[in-house]
C-alpha cells in the first residue's frame, strides 16, 4: 500500500517538475515534494505503521525516490535557466555597431618629449642625467657659481625666495656644483628639471625647464664647446636651422656666449616671437670659470670644463614652430595632443 503511494508521489513529482513553467514555480514544487513538511517527509512518518519486515525495503525505496527527484529537479532547473537565458537574448538586441566607450590616453608633455630627445642625443656623447633639488640653497644657486650676495649679477635672474638662504632654483646650473662636489673626474653630465623666475610674457614663463650640460676633463677649450653645441643643435633641429654664438657674460663661465637659433616662425624676417630680430635665444654657454672650480675644490688648470644651459620650452618652440610659450603650462589637450608620437 505505502510502496504504491510512494511511487505515485514520485510520478506526480516528476511530471510536475517537467511541466514547471519557471524557476520560481519549480522551486515551489521542490519545497512541496522534498521540503521539510513535503510529501516525501510525510510518507516517512507512515513507516511506523508498517510491519517490521517491510520497514527496510520501504526505507531503501524512499531514499531511491529522493535521489531520483533531486536529479530530476536539477535537470529541470538547468533546462529552465537555459530557456530563460535564450529568451532574454532573443528579446534584447545587442547593437554591435555602436562605438565603444573609450578613455582618453595620457601622453608625454611636449617639454618632457624635448628633454628625452635632448638626453638621447647627449647620451651618445657619454653624458648621463642628473636632476638636483628644486628648492636650492642660496649657496648652490648663486654663491658657488660666483654670484656673491648683493652682487649686481643677481639682477640677471628675478628670484623667488623661500627664506633668507633658500630659493626656487632660477637655473639648472646649481646641478653643476652638486656634480663637481660629489662625482669623479673626468665628468660629463646633463642636468635638467624645472626652474623658476618672476617673469612672464610671450617668450618667458615663471616656471619653465632647462637642460644643462657640464663637461670637465684635462684639456677642454671653446672649440670643444662650439663643436658639442653645433652637433647637438644639428641633431635636435635638423640641418635647416642656423645657429650663432654671441659674446656674453655669465659669472660662472669665462669666456661666455649666448646661443641663438634662426626664428622658425618668420624664418629670420622678424616677428613678435623673435622681437623682430630674426633670432631666438636658446641659452648660454662658456668655459667653466676657475672661481667655480675653486668653490668646488677642484684643481685648475689641471681640470678644465665647459657648460651650456638651454631653455627646454624655447627649444620646443623653435622645433615645432609654436607661437606662444604660455601654451606649455596651460595644459589644453588640443595643444598637447599635437605632440602624441
Ligand atoms: N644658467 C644660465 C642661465 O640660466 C645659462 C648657462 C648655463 C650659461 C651654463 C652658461 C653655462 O641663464
Amino acid at each position: 500500500m505505502s510502496l504504491a503511494k510512494l511511487d505515485s508521489i514520485k510520478d506526480a513529482a516528476l511530471a510536475a517538475f517537467k511541466a514547471a513553467p519557471s524557476s520560481k514555480d519549480l522551486y515551489d514544487l521542490k519545497v512541496q515534494y522534498l521540503g521539510k513538511s513535503g510529501s516525501l517527509t510525510e510518507i516517512m512518518k507512515e513507516m511506523a505503521t508498517l510491519p517490521k519486515e517491510e520497514k527496510p525495503l520501504f526505507g531503501k525505496r524512499v531514499n531511491e525516490v529522493k535521489q531520483i527527484l533531486e536529479t530530476a529537479y536539477s535537470e529541470a532547473e538547468n533546462a529552465l535557466k537555459n530557456a530563460e537565458i535564450s529568451s532574454k537574448m532573443a528579446a534584447e538586441e545587442l547593437d554591435m555597431t555602436l562605438p565603444a566607450f573609450t578613455r582618453p590616453k595620457g601622453t608625454q608633455h611636449p617639454a618632457a618629449i624635448v628633454v628625452d630627445e635632448i638626453f638621447t642625443i647627449m647620451s651618445r656623447l657619454g653624458y648621463s642625467l642628473r636632476t638636483g633639488p628644486v628648492i636650492e640653497k642660496d649657496y648652490y644657486n648663486f654663491e658657488a657659481l660666483n654670484i656673491p650676495a648683493d652682487h649686481p649679477a643677481r639682477e640677471m635672474q628675478d628670484t623667488f625666495f623661500i627664506d633668507k638662504t633658500h630659493v626656487l632654483r632660477t637655473h639648472t646650473s646649481p646641478i653643476q656644483i652638486h656634480s663637481l662636489e660629489n662625482e669623479e673626474l673626468p665628468l660629463r653630465v646633463i642636468g635638467t628639471g624645472p626652474v623658476f623666475r618672476c617673469d612672464s610674457d610671450i617668450s618667458h614663463l615663471p616656471n619653465f625647464h632647462q637642460i644643462e650640460a657640464l663637461c670637465v676633463d684635462e684639456k677642454v677649450s671653446m672649440a670643444d664647446l662650439k663643436g658639442t653645441i653645433s652637433f647637438f643643435v644639428r641633431e635636435f633641429f635638423g640641418a635647416g636651422l642656423k645657429t650663432r654664438f654671441r659674446p656674453s657674460f655669465f659669472p660662472f663661465t669665462e669666456p661666455s656666449a649666448e646661443v641663438d637659433c634662426s626664428c622658425p616662425i618668420c624664418k629670420g624676417k622678424g616677428c613678435s616671437l623673435c622681437k623682430h630680430t630674426g633670432w631666438i635665444e636658446i641659452g648660454g654657454c662658456g668655459l667653466v670659470n676657475p672661481k667655480v672650480f675653486q668653490a668646488a675644490k677642484i684643481e685648475y688648470p689641471k681640470w678644465q670644463g665647459f657648460a651650456f644651459g638651454f631653455g627646454v620650452e624655447r627649444m620646443a618652440i623653435i622645433k615645432y614652430g609654436i607661437e606662444d610659450i604660455r601654451l606649455f603650462p596651460e595644459n589644453d589637450v588640443r595643444f598637447l595632443r599635437q605632440f602624441v608620437k
